[in-house]
């Protein structure tokens, strides 16, 4: 008798390119981008359906323990990005470039943005700016390497704006929205601005705006993973829900081993070898 034939593979999940992921404005379908910045969480988010996951310089305070984003480096991003990007099958994978790989001149920008596209598994960068950044995004997406620009609240600038603050300066929230897309980037974050502005600049777009404290008319929205998990017991933003509270859940989890190992229950039998 003949054997069962083996099941069918399932089908590899088809990956969401930067057209893909460009056209989804206007689709109907909401884009939803999460961070990531290790091979574990990168796998979980991917597996949870998430369009886009950056690798951000956020990791610089949540990974690292910065009190601001300045710190993290290109080596340090490109040794995360690579770990995720070995995760990651199906998103698309952007990574921020990180204070100051892309100020130094265009050249010295492509040149950084080359090494994260060759040295990760990723397929675009991030940087913050908008009409003072045309230039370098435009040189960048020349040399073929997709940008994602970040406009309103730009965290590698805290010292210049003063700390953390909603950006309400409409005319040149628009001219940096204006600049971006023009100069080719293929999508944007808007971060911290009134959610008038980021409607009105979703609308004039032609590429997707992706908020973070931009309300709900952008494109779609992007959140640090450690918000969403509820990671930190450490002060969160107005914009940030979570969806779980994993450090009750891990504090729980490992005082109760704690426990355990104090009063002999673990280990067991059944965690041991005849
Ligand atoms: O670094 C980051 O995590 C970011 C997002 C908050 C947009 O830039």
């Amino acid at each position: 008798m003949a054997a069962n034939p083996p099941p069918p593979t399932p089908p590899r999940p088809s990956r969401i390119t930067v057209p893909k992921f460009a056209a989804l404005k206007g689709s109907g379908r909401k884009i939803s981008m999460v961070t990531a910045y290790d091979y574990a969480f990168a796998r979980l988010v991917d597996e949870a359906g998430v369009e886009g996951v950056l690798v951000g310089d956020s990791m610089s305070m949540v990974v690292q323990g910065h009190e601001n984003t300045l710190p993290v480096t290109l080596d340090e991003m490109i040794y995360h990005a690579e770990m995720v990007g070995r995760a990651v099958e199906r998103a698309l994978v952007i990574v921020d470039m990180p204070f100051p790989s892309y100020h130094l001149g265009k050249y010295k920008a492509i040149d950084n943005a080359g090494r994260i596209l060759k040295e990760a598994r990723c397929q675009a960068v991030k940087l913050e700016g908008g009409a003072e950044q045309a230039e370098t995004i435009a040189a960048l997406v020349s040399a073929g390497i997709p940008v994602m620009a970040h406009c309103g609240l730009r965290p590698q600038s805290v010292h210049q704006l003063g700390g953390y603050k909603v950006q309400r300066d409409e005319a040149s929230l628009i001219e940096d929205a204006r600049a971006a897309a023009d100069a080719g980037a293929f999508a944007m974050v808007l971060e911290c601005i009134p959610s008038r502005i980021a409607r009105r600049i979703t609308e004039a777009a032609p590429i997707p705006t992706i908020g973070i404290g931009a309300g709900g008319d952008c494109d779609g929205q992007v959140l640090v993973l450690h918000d969403v998990l509820g990671l930190t017991s450490d002060y969160v933003p107005r914009f940030v829900k979570s969806y779980a509270d994993l450090h009750a859940t891990v504090v729980g989890a490992v005082r109760q081993f704690r426990d355990e190992v104090r009063s002999g229950a673990f280990p067991s039998a059944e965690h041991g070898y005849e």
